[in-house]
């Protein structure tokens, strides 16, 4: 295993514990793009489509998921039979040259061997005019994570496995995407309850598997007393969409 890759067939267990799909960060996207029912999107790295469920029943366009994870890949396959699942990894998508009106891809890239092959195939696989869109965490957002509160270590792992959005958009543009640029999107604020804490004991979030064990029995810790105090955590951070289009 790489440094950045974890076994999503173990953690397809317990992610939809904590992870939900998030419909206003769909409805975000959803205004940046034009979409109608003979539009093909790709969602890369679609988890226990959570997103691409959303995505699909907020517009009319037809949407493919692909994951590398069967794992993931069959959560997604219980809750929706309509949308294809294709198991993949993203440096090598199966399909043809110039298929898809638009790709996303939400907290994928940190995971990625190689962003960059990653982002030149799915340059590969756009239309003409077609665009992209990726969500991730800029590393001021890694630093405004509950979890970088309880675990400071993950956040120092998450700032070296998620490529910053400078970086992101100088690869896009590298890759002769053009409009590349970036929005800030905040969370709605959520209060945490026991489900977080059960997440955390099950190391269910990805950074947790990357820290050491002091770090990760120290922070568990400080959130099991946190809880037992009854003090009140808010998940609160943001996400980065870094926008480009194919000419
Ligand atoms: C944090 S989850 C995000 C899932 C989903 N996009 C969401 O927002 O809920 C990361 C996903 O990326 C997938 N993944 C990791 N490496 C990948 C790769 N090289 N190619 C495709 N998918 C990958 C994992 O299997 C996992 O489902």
């Amino acid at each position: 295993m790489s440094n950045k890759s974890i076994d999503y067939d173990r953690v397809s267990k317990v992610y939809d514990n904590v992870r939900v799909g998030d419909p206003e960060m769909v409805y975000q996207i959803l205004q940046g793009i034009n979409l109608t029912r003979k539009s093909l999107v790709l969602d890369v790295g679609c988890g226990t489509g959570n997103n691409t469920l959303l995505f699909s029943e907020a517009t009319p366009a037809r949407i493919i998921g692909l994951d590398i994870s069967f794992g993931m890949l069959e959560k997604a396959h219980e809750k929706t039979k309509r949308v294809p699942m294709v198991q993949s990894p993203a440096d090598v998508l199966p399909f043809s040259t110039e298929t898809f009106h638009f790709v996303f891809m939400t907290e994928v890239i940190h995971h990625l061997p190689s962003p960059q092959i990653a982002i030149e195939e799915i340059f590969r696989v756009l239309r003409s005019e077609g665009s992209l869109c990726i969500v991730t965490q800029s590393h001021k957002q890694i630093d405004g994570r509950i979890t970088s509160r309880f675990f400071p270590a993950s956040a120092n792992v998450d700032k070296e496995r998620y490529p910053d959005i400078d970086v992101i958009e100088e690869i896009m543009s590298r890759t002769e995407f053009i409009k590349v640029s970036h929005k800030e999107y905040q969370f709605k604020p959520i209060t945490l309850g026991e489900e977080y804490l059960q997440t955390v004991e099950n190391r269910g979030y990805s950074m947790l598997h990357k820290i050491s064990r002091e770090a990760y029995e120290q922070g568990l810790q400080d959130l099991r007393a946190a809880f037992a105090g009854g003090e009140e955590l808010i998940y609160s951070a943001g996400y980065t969409f870094v926008w480009a289009s194919k000419e």
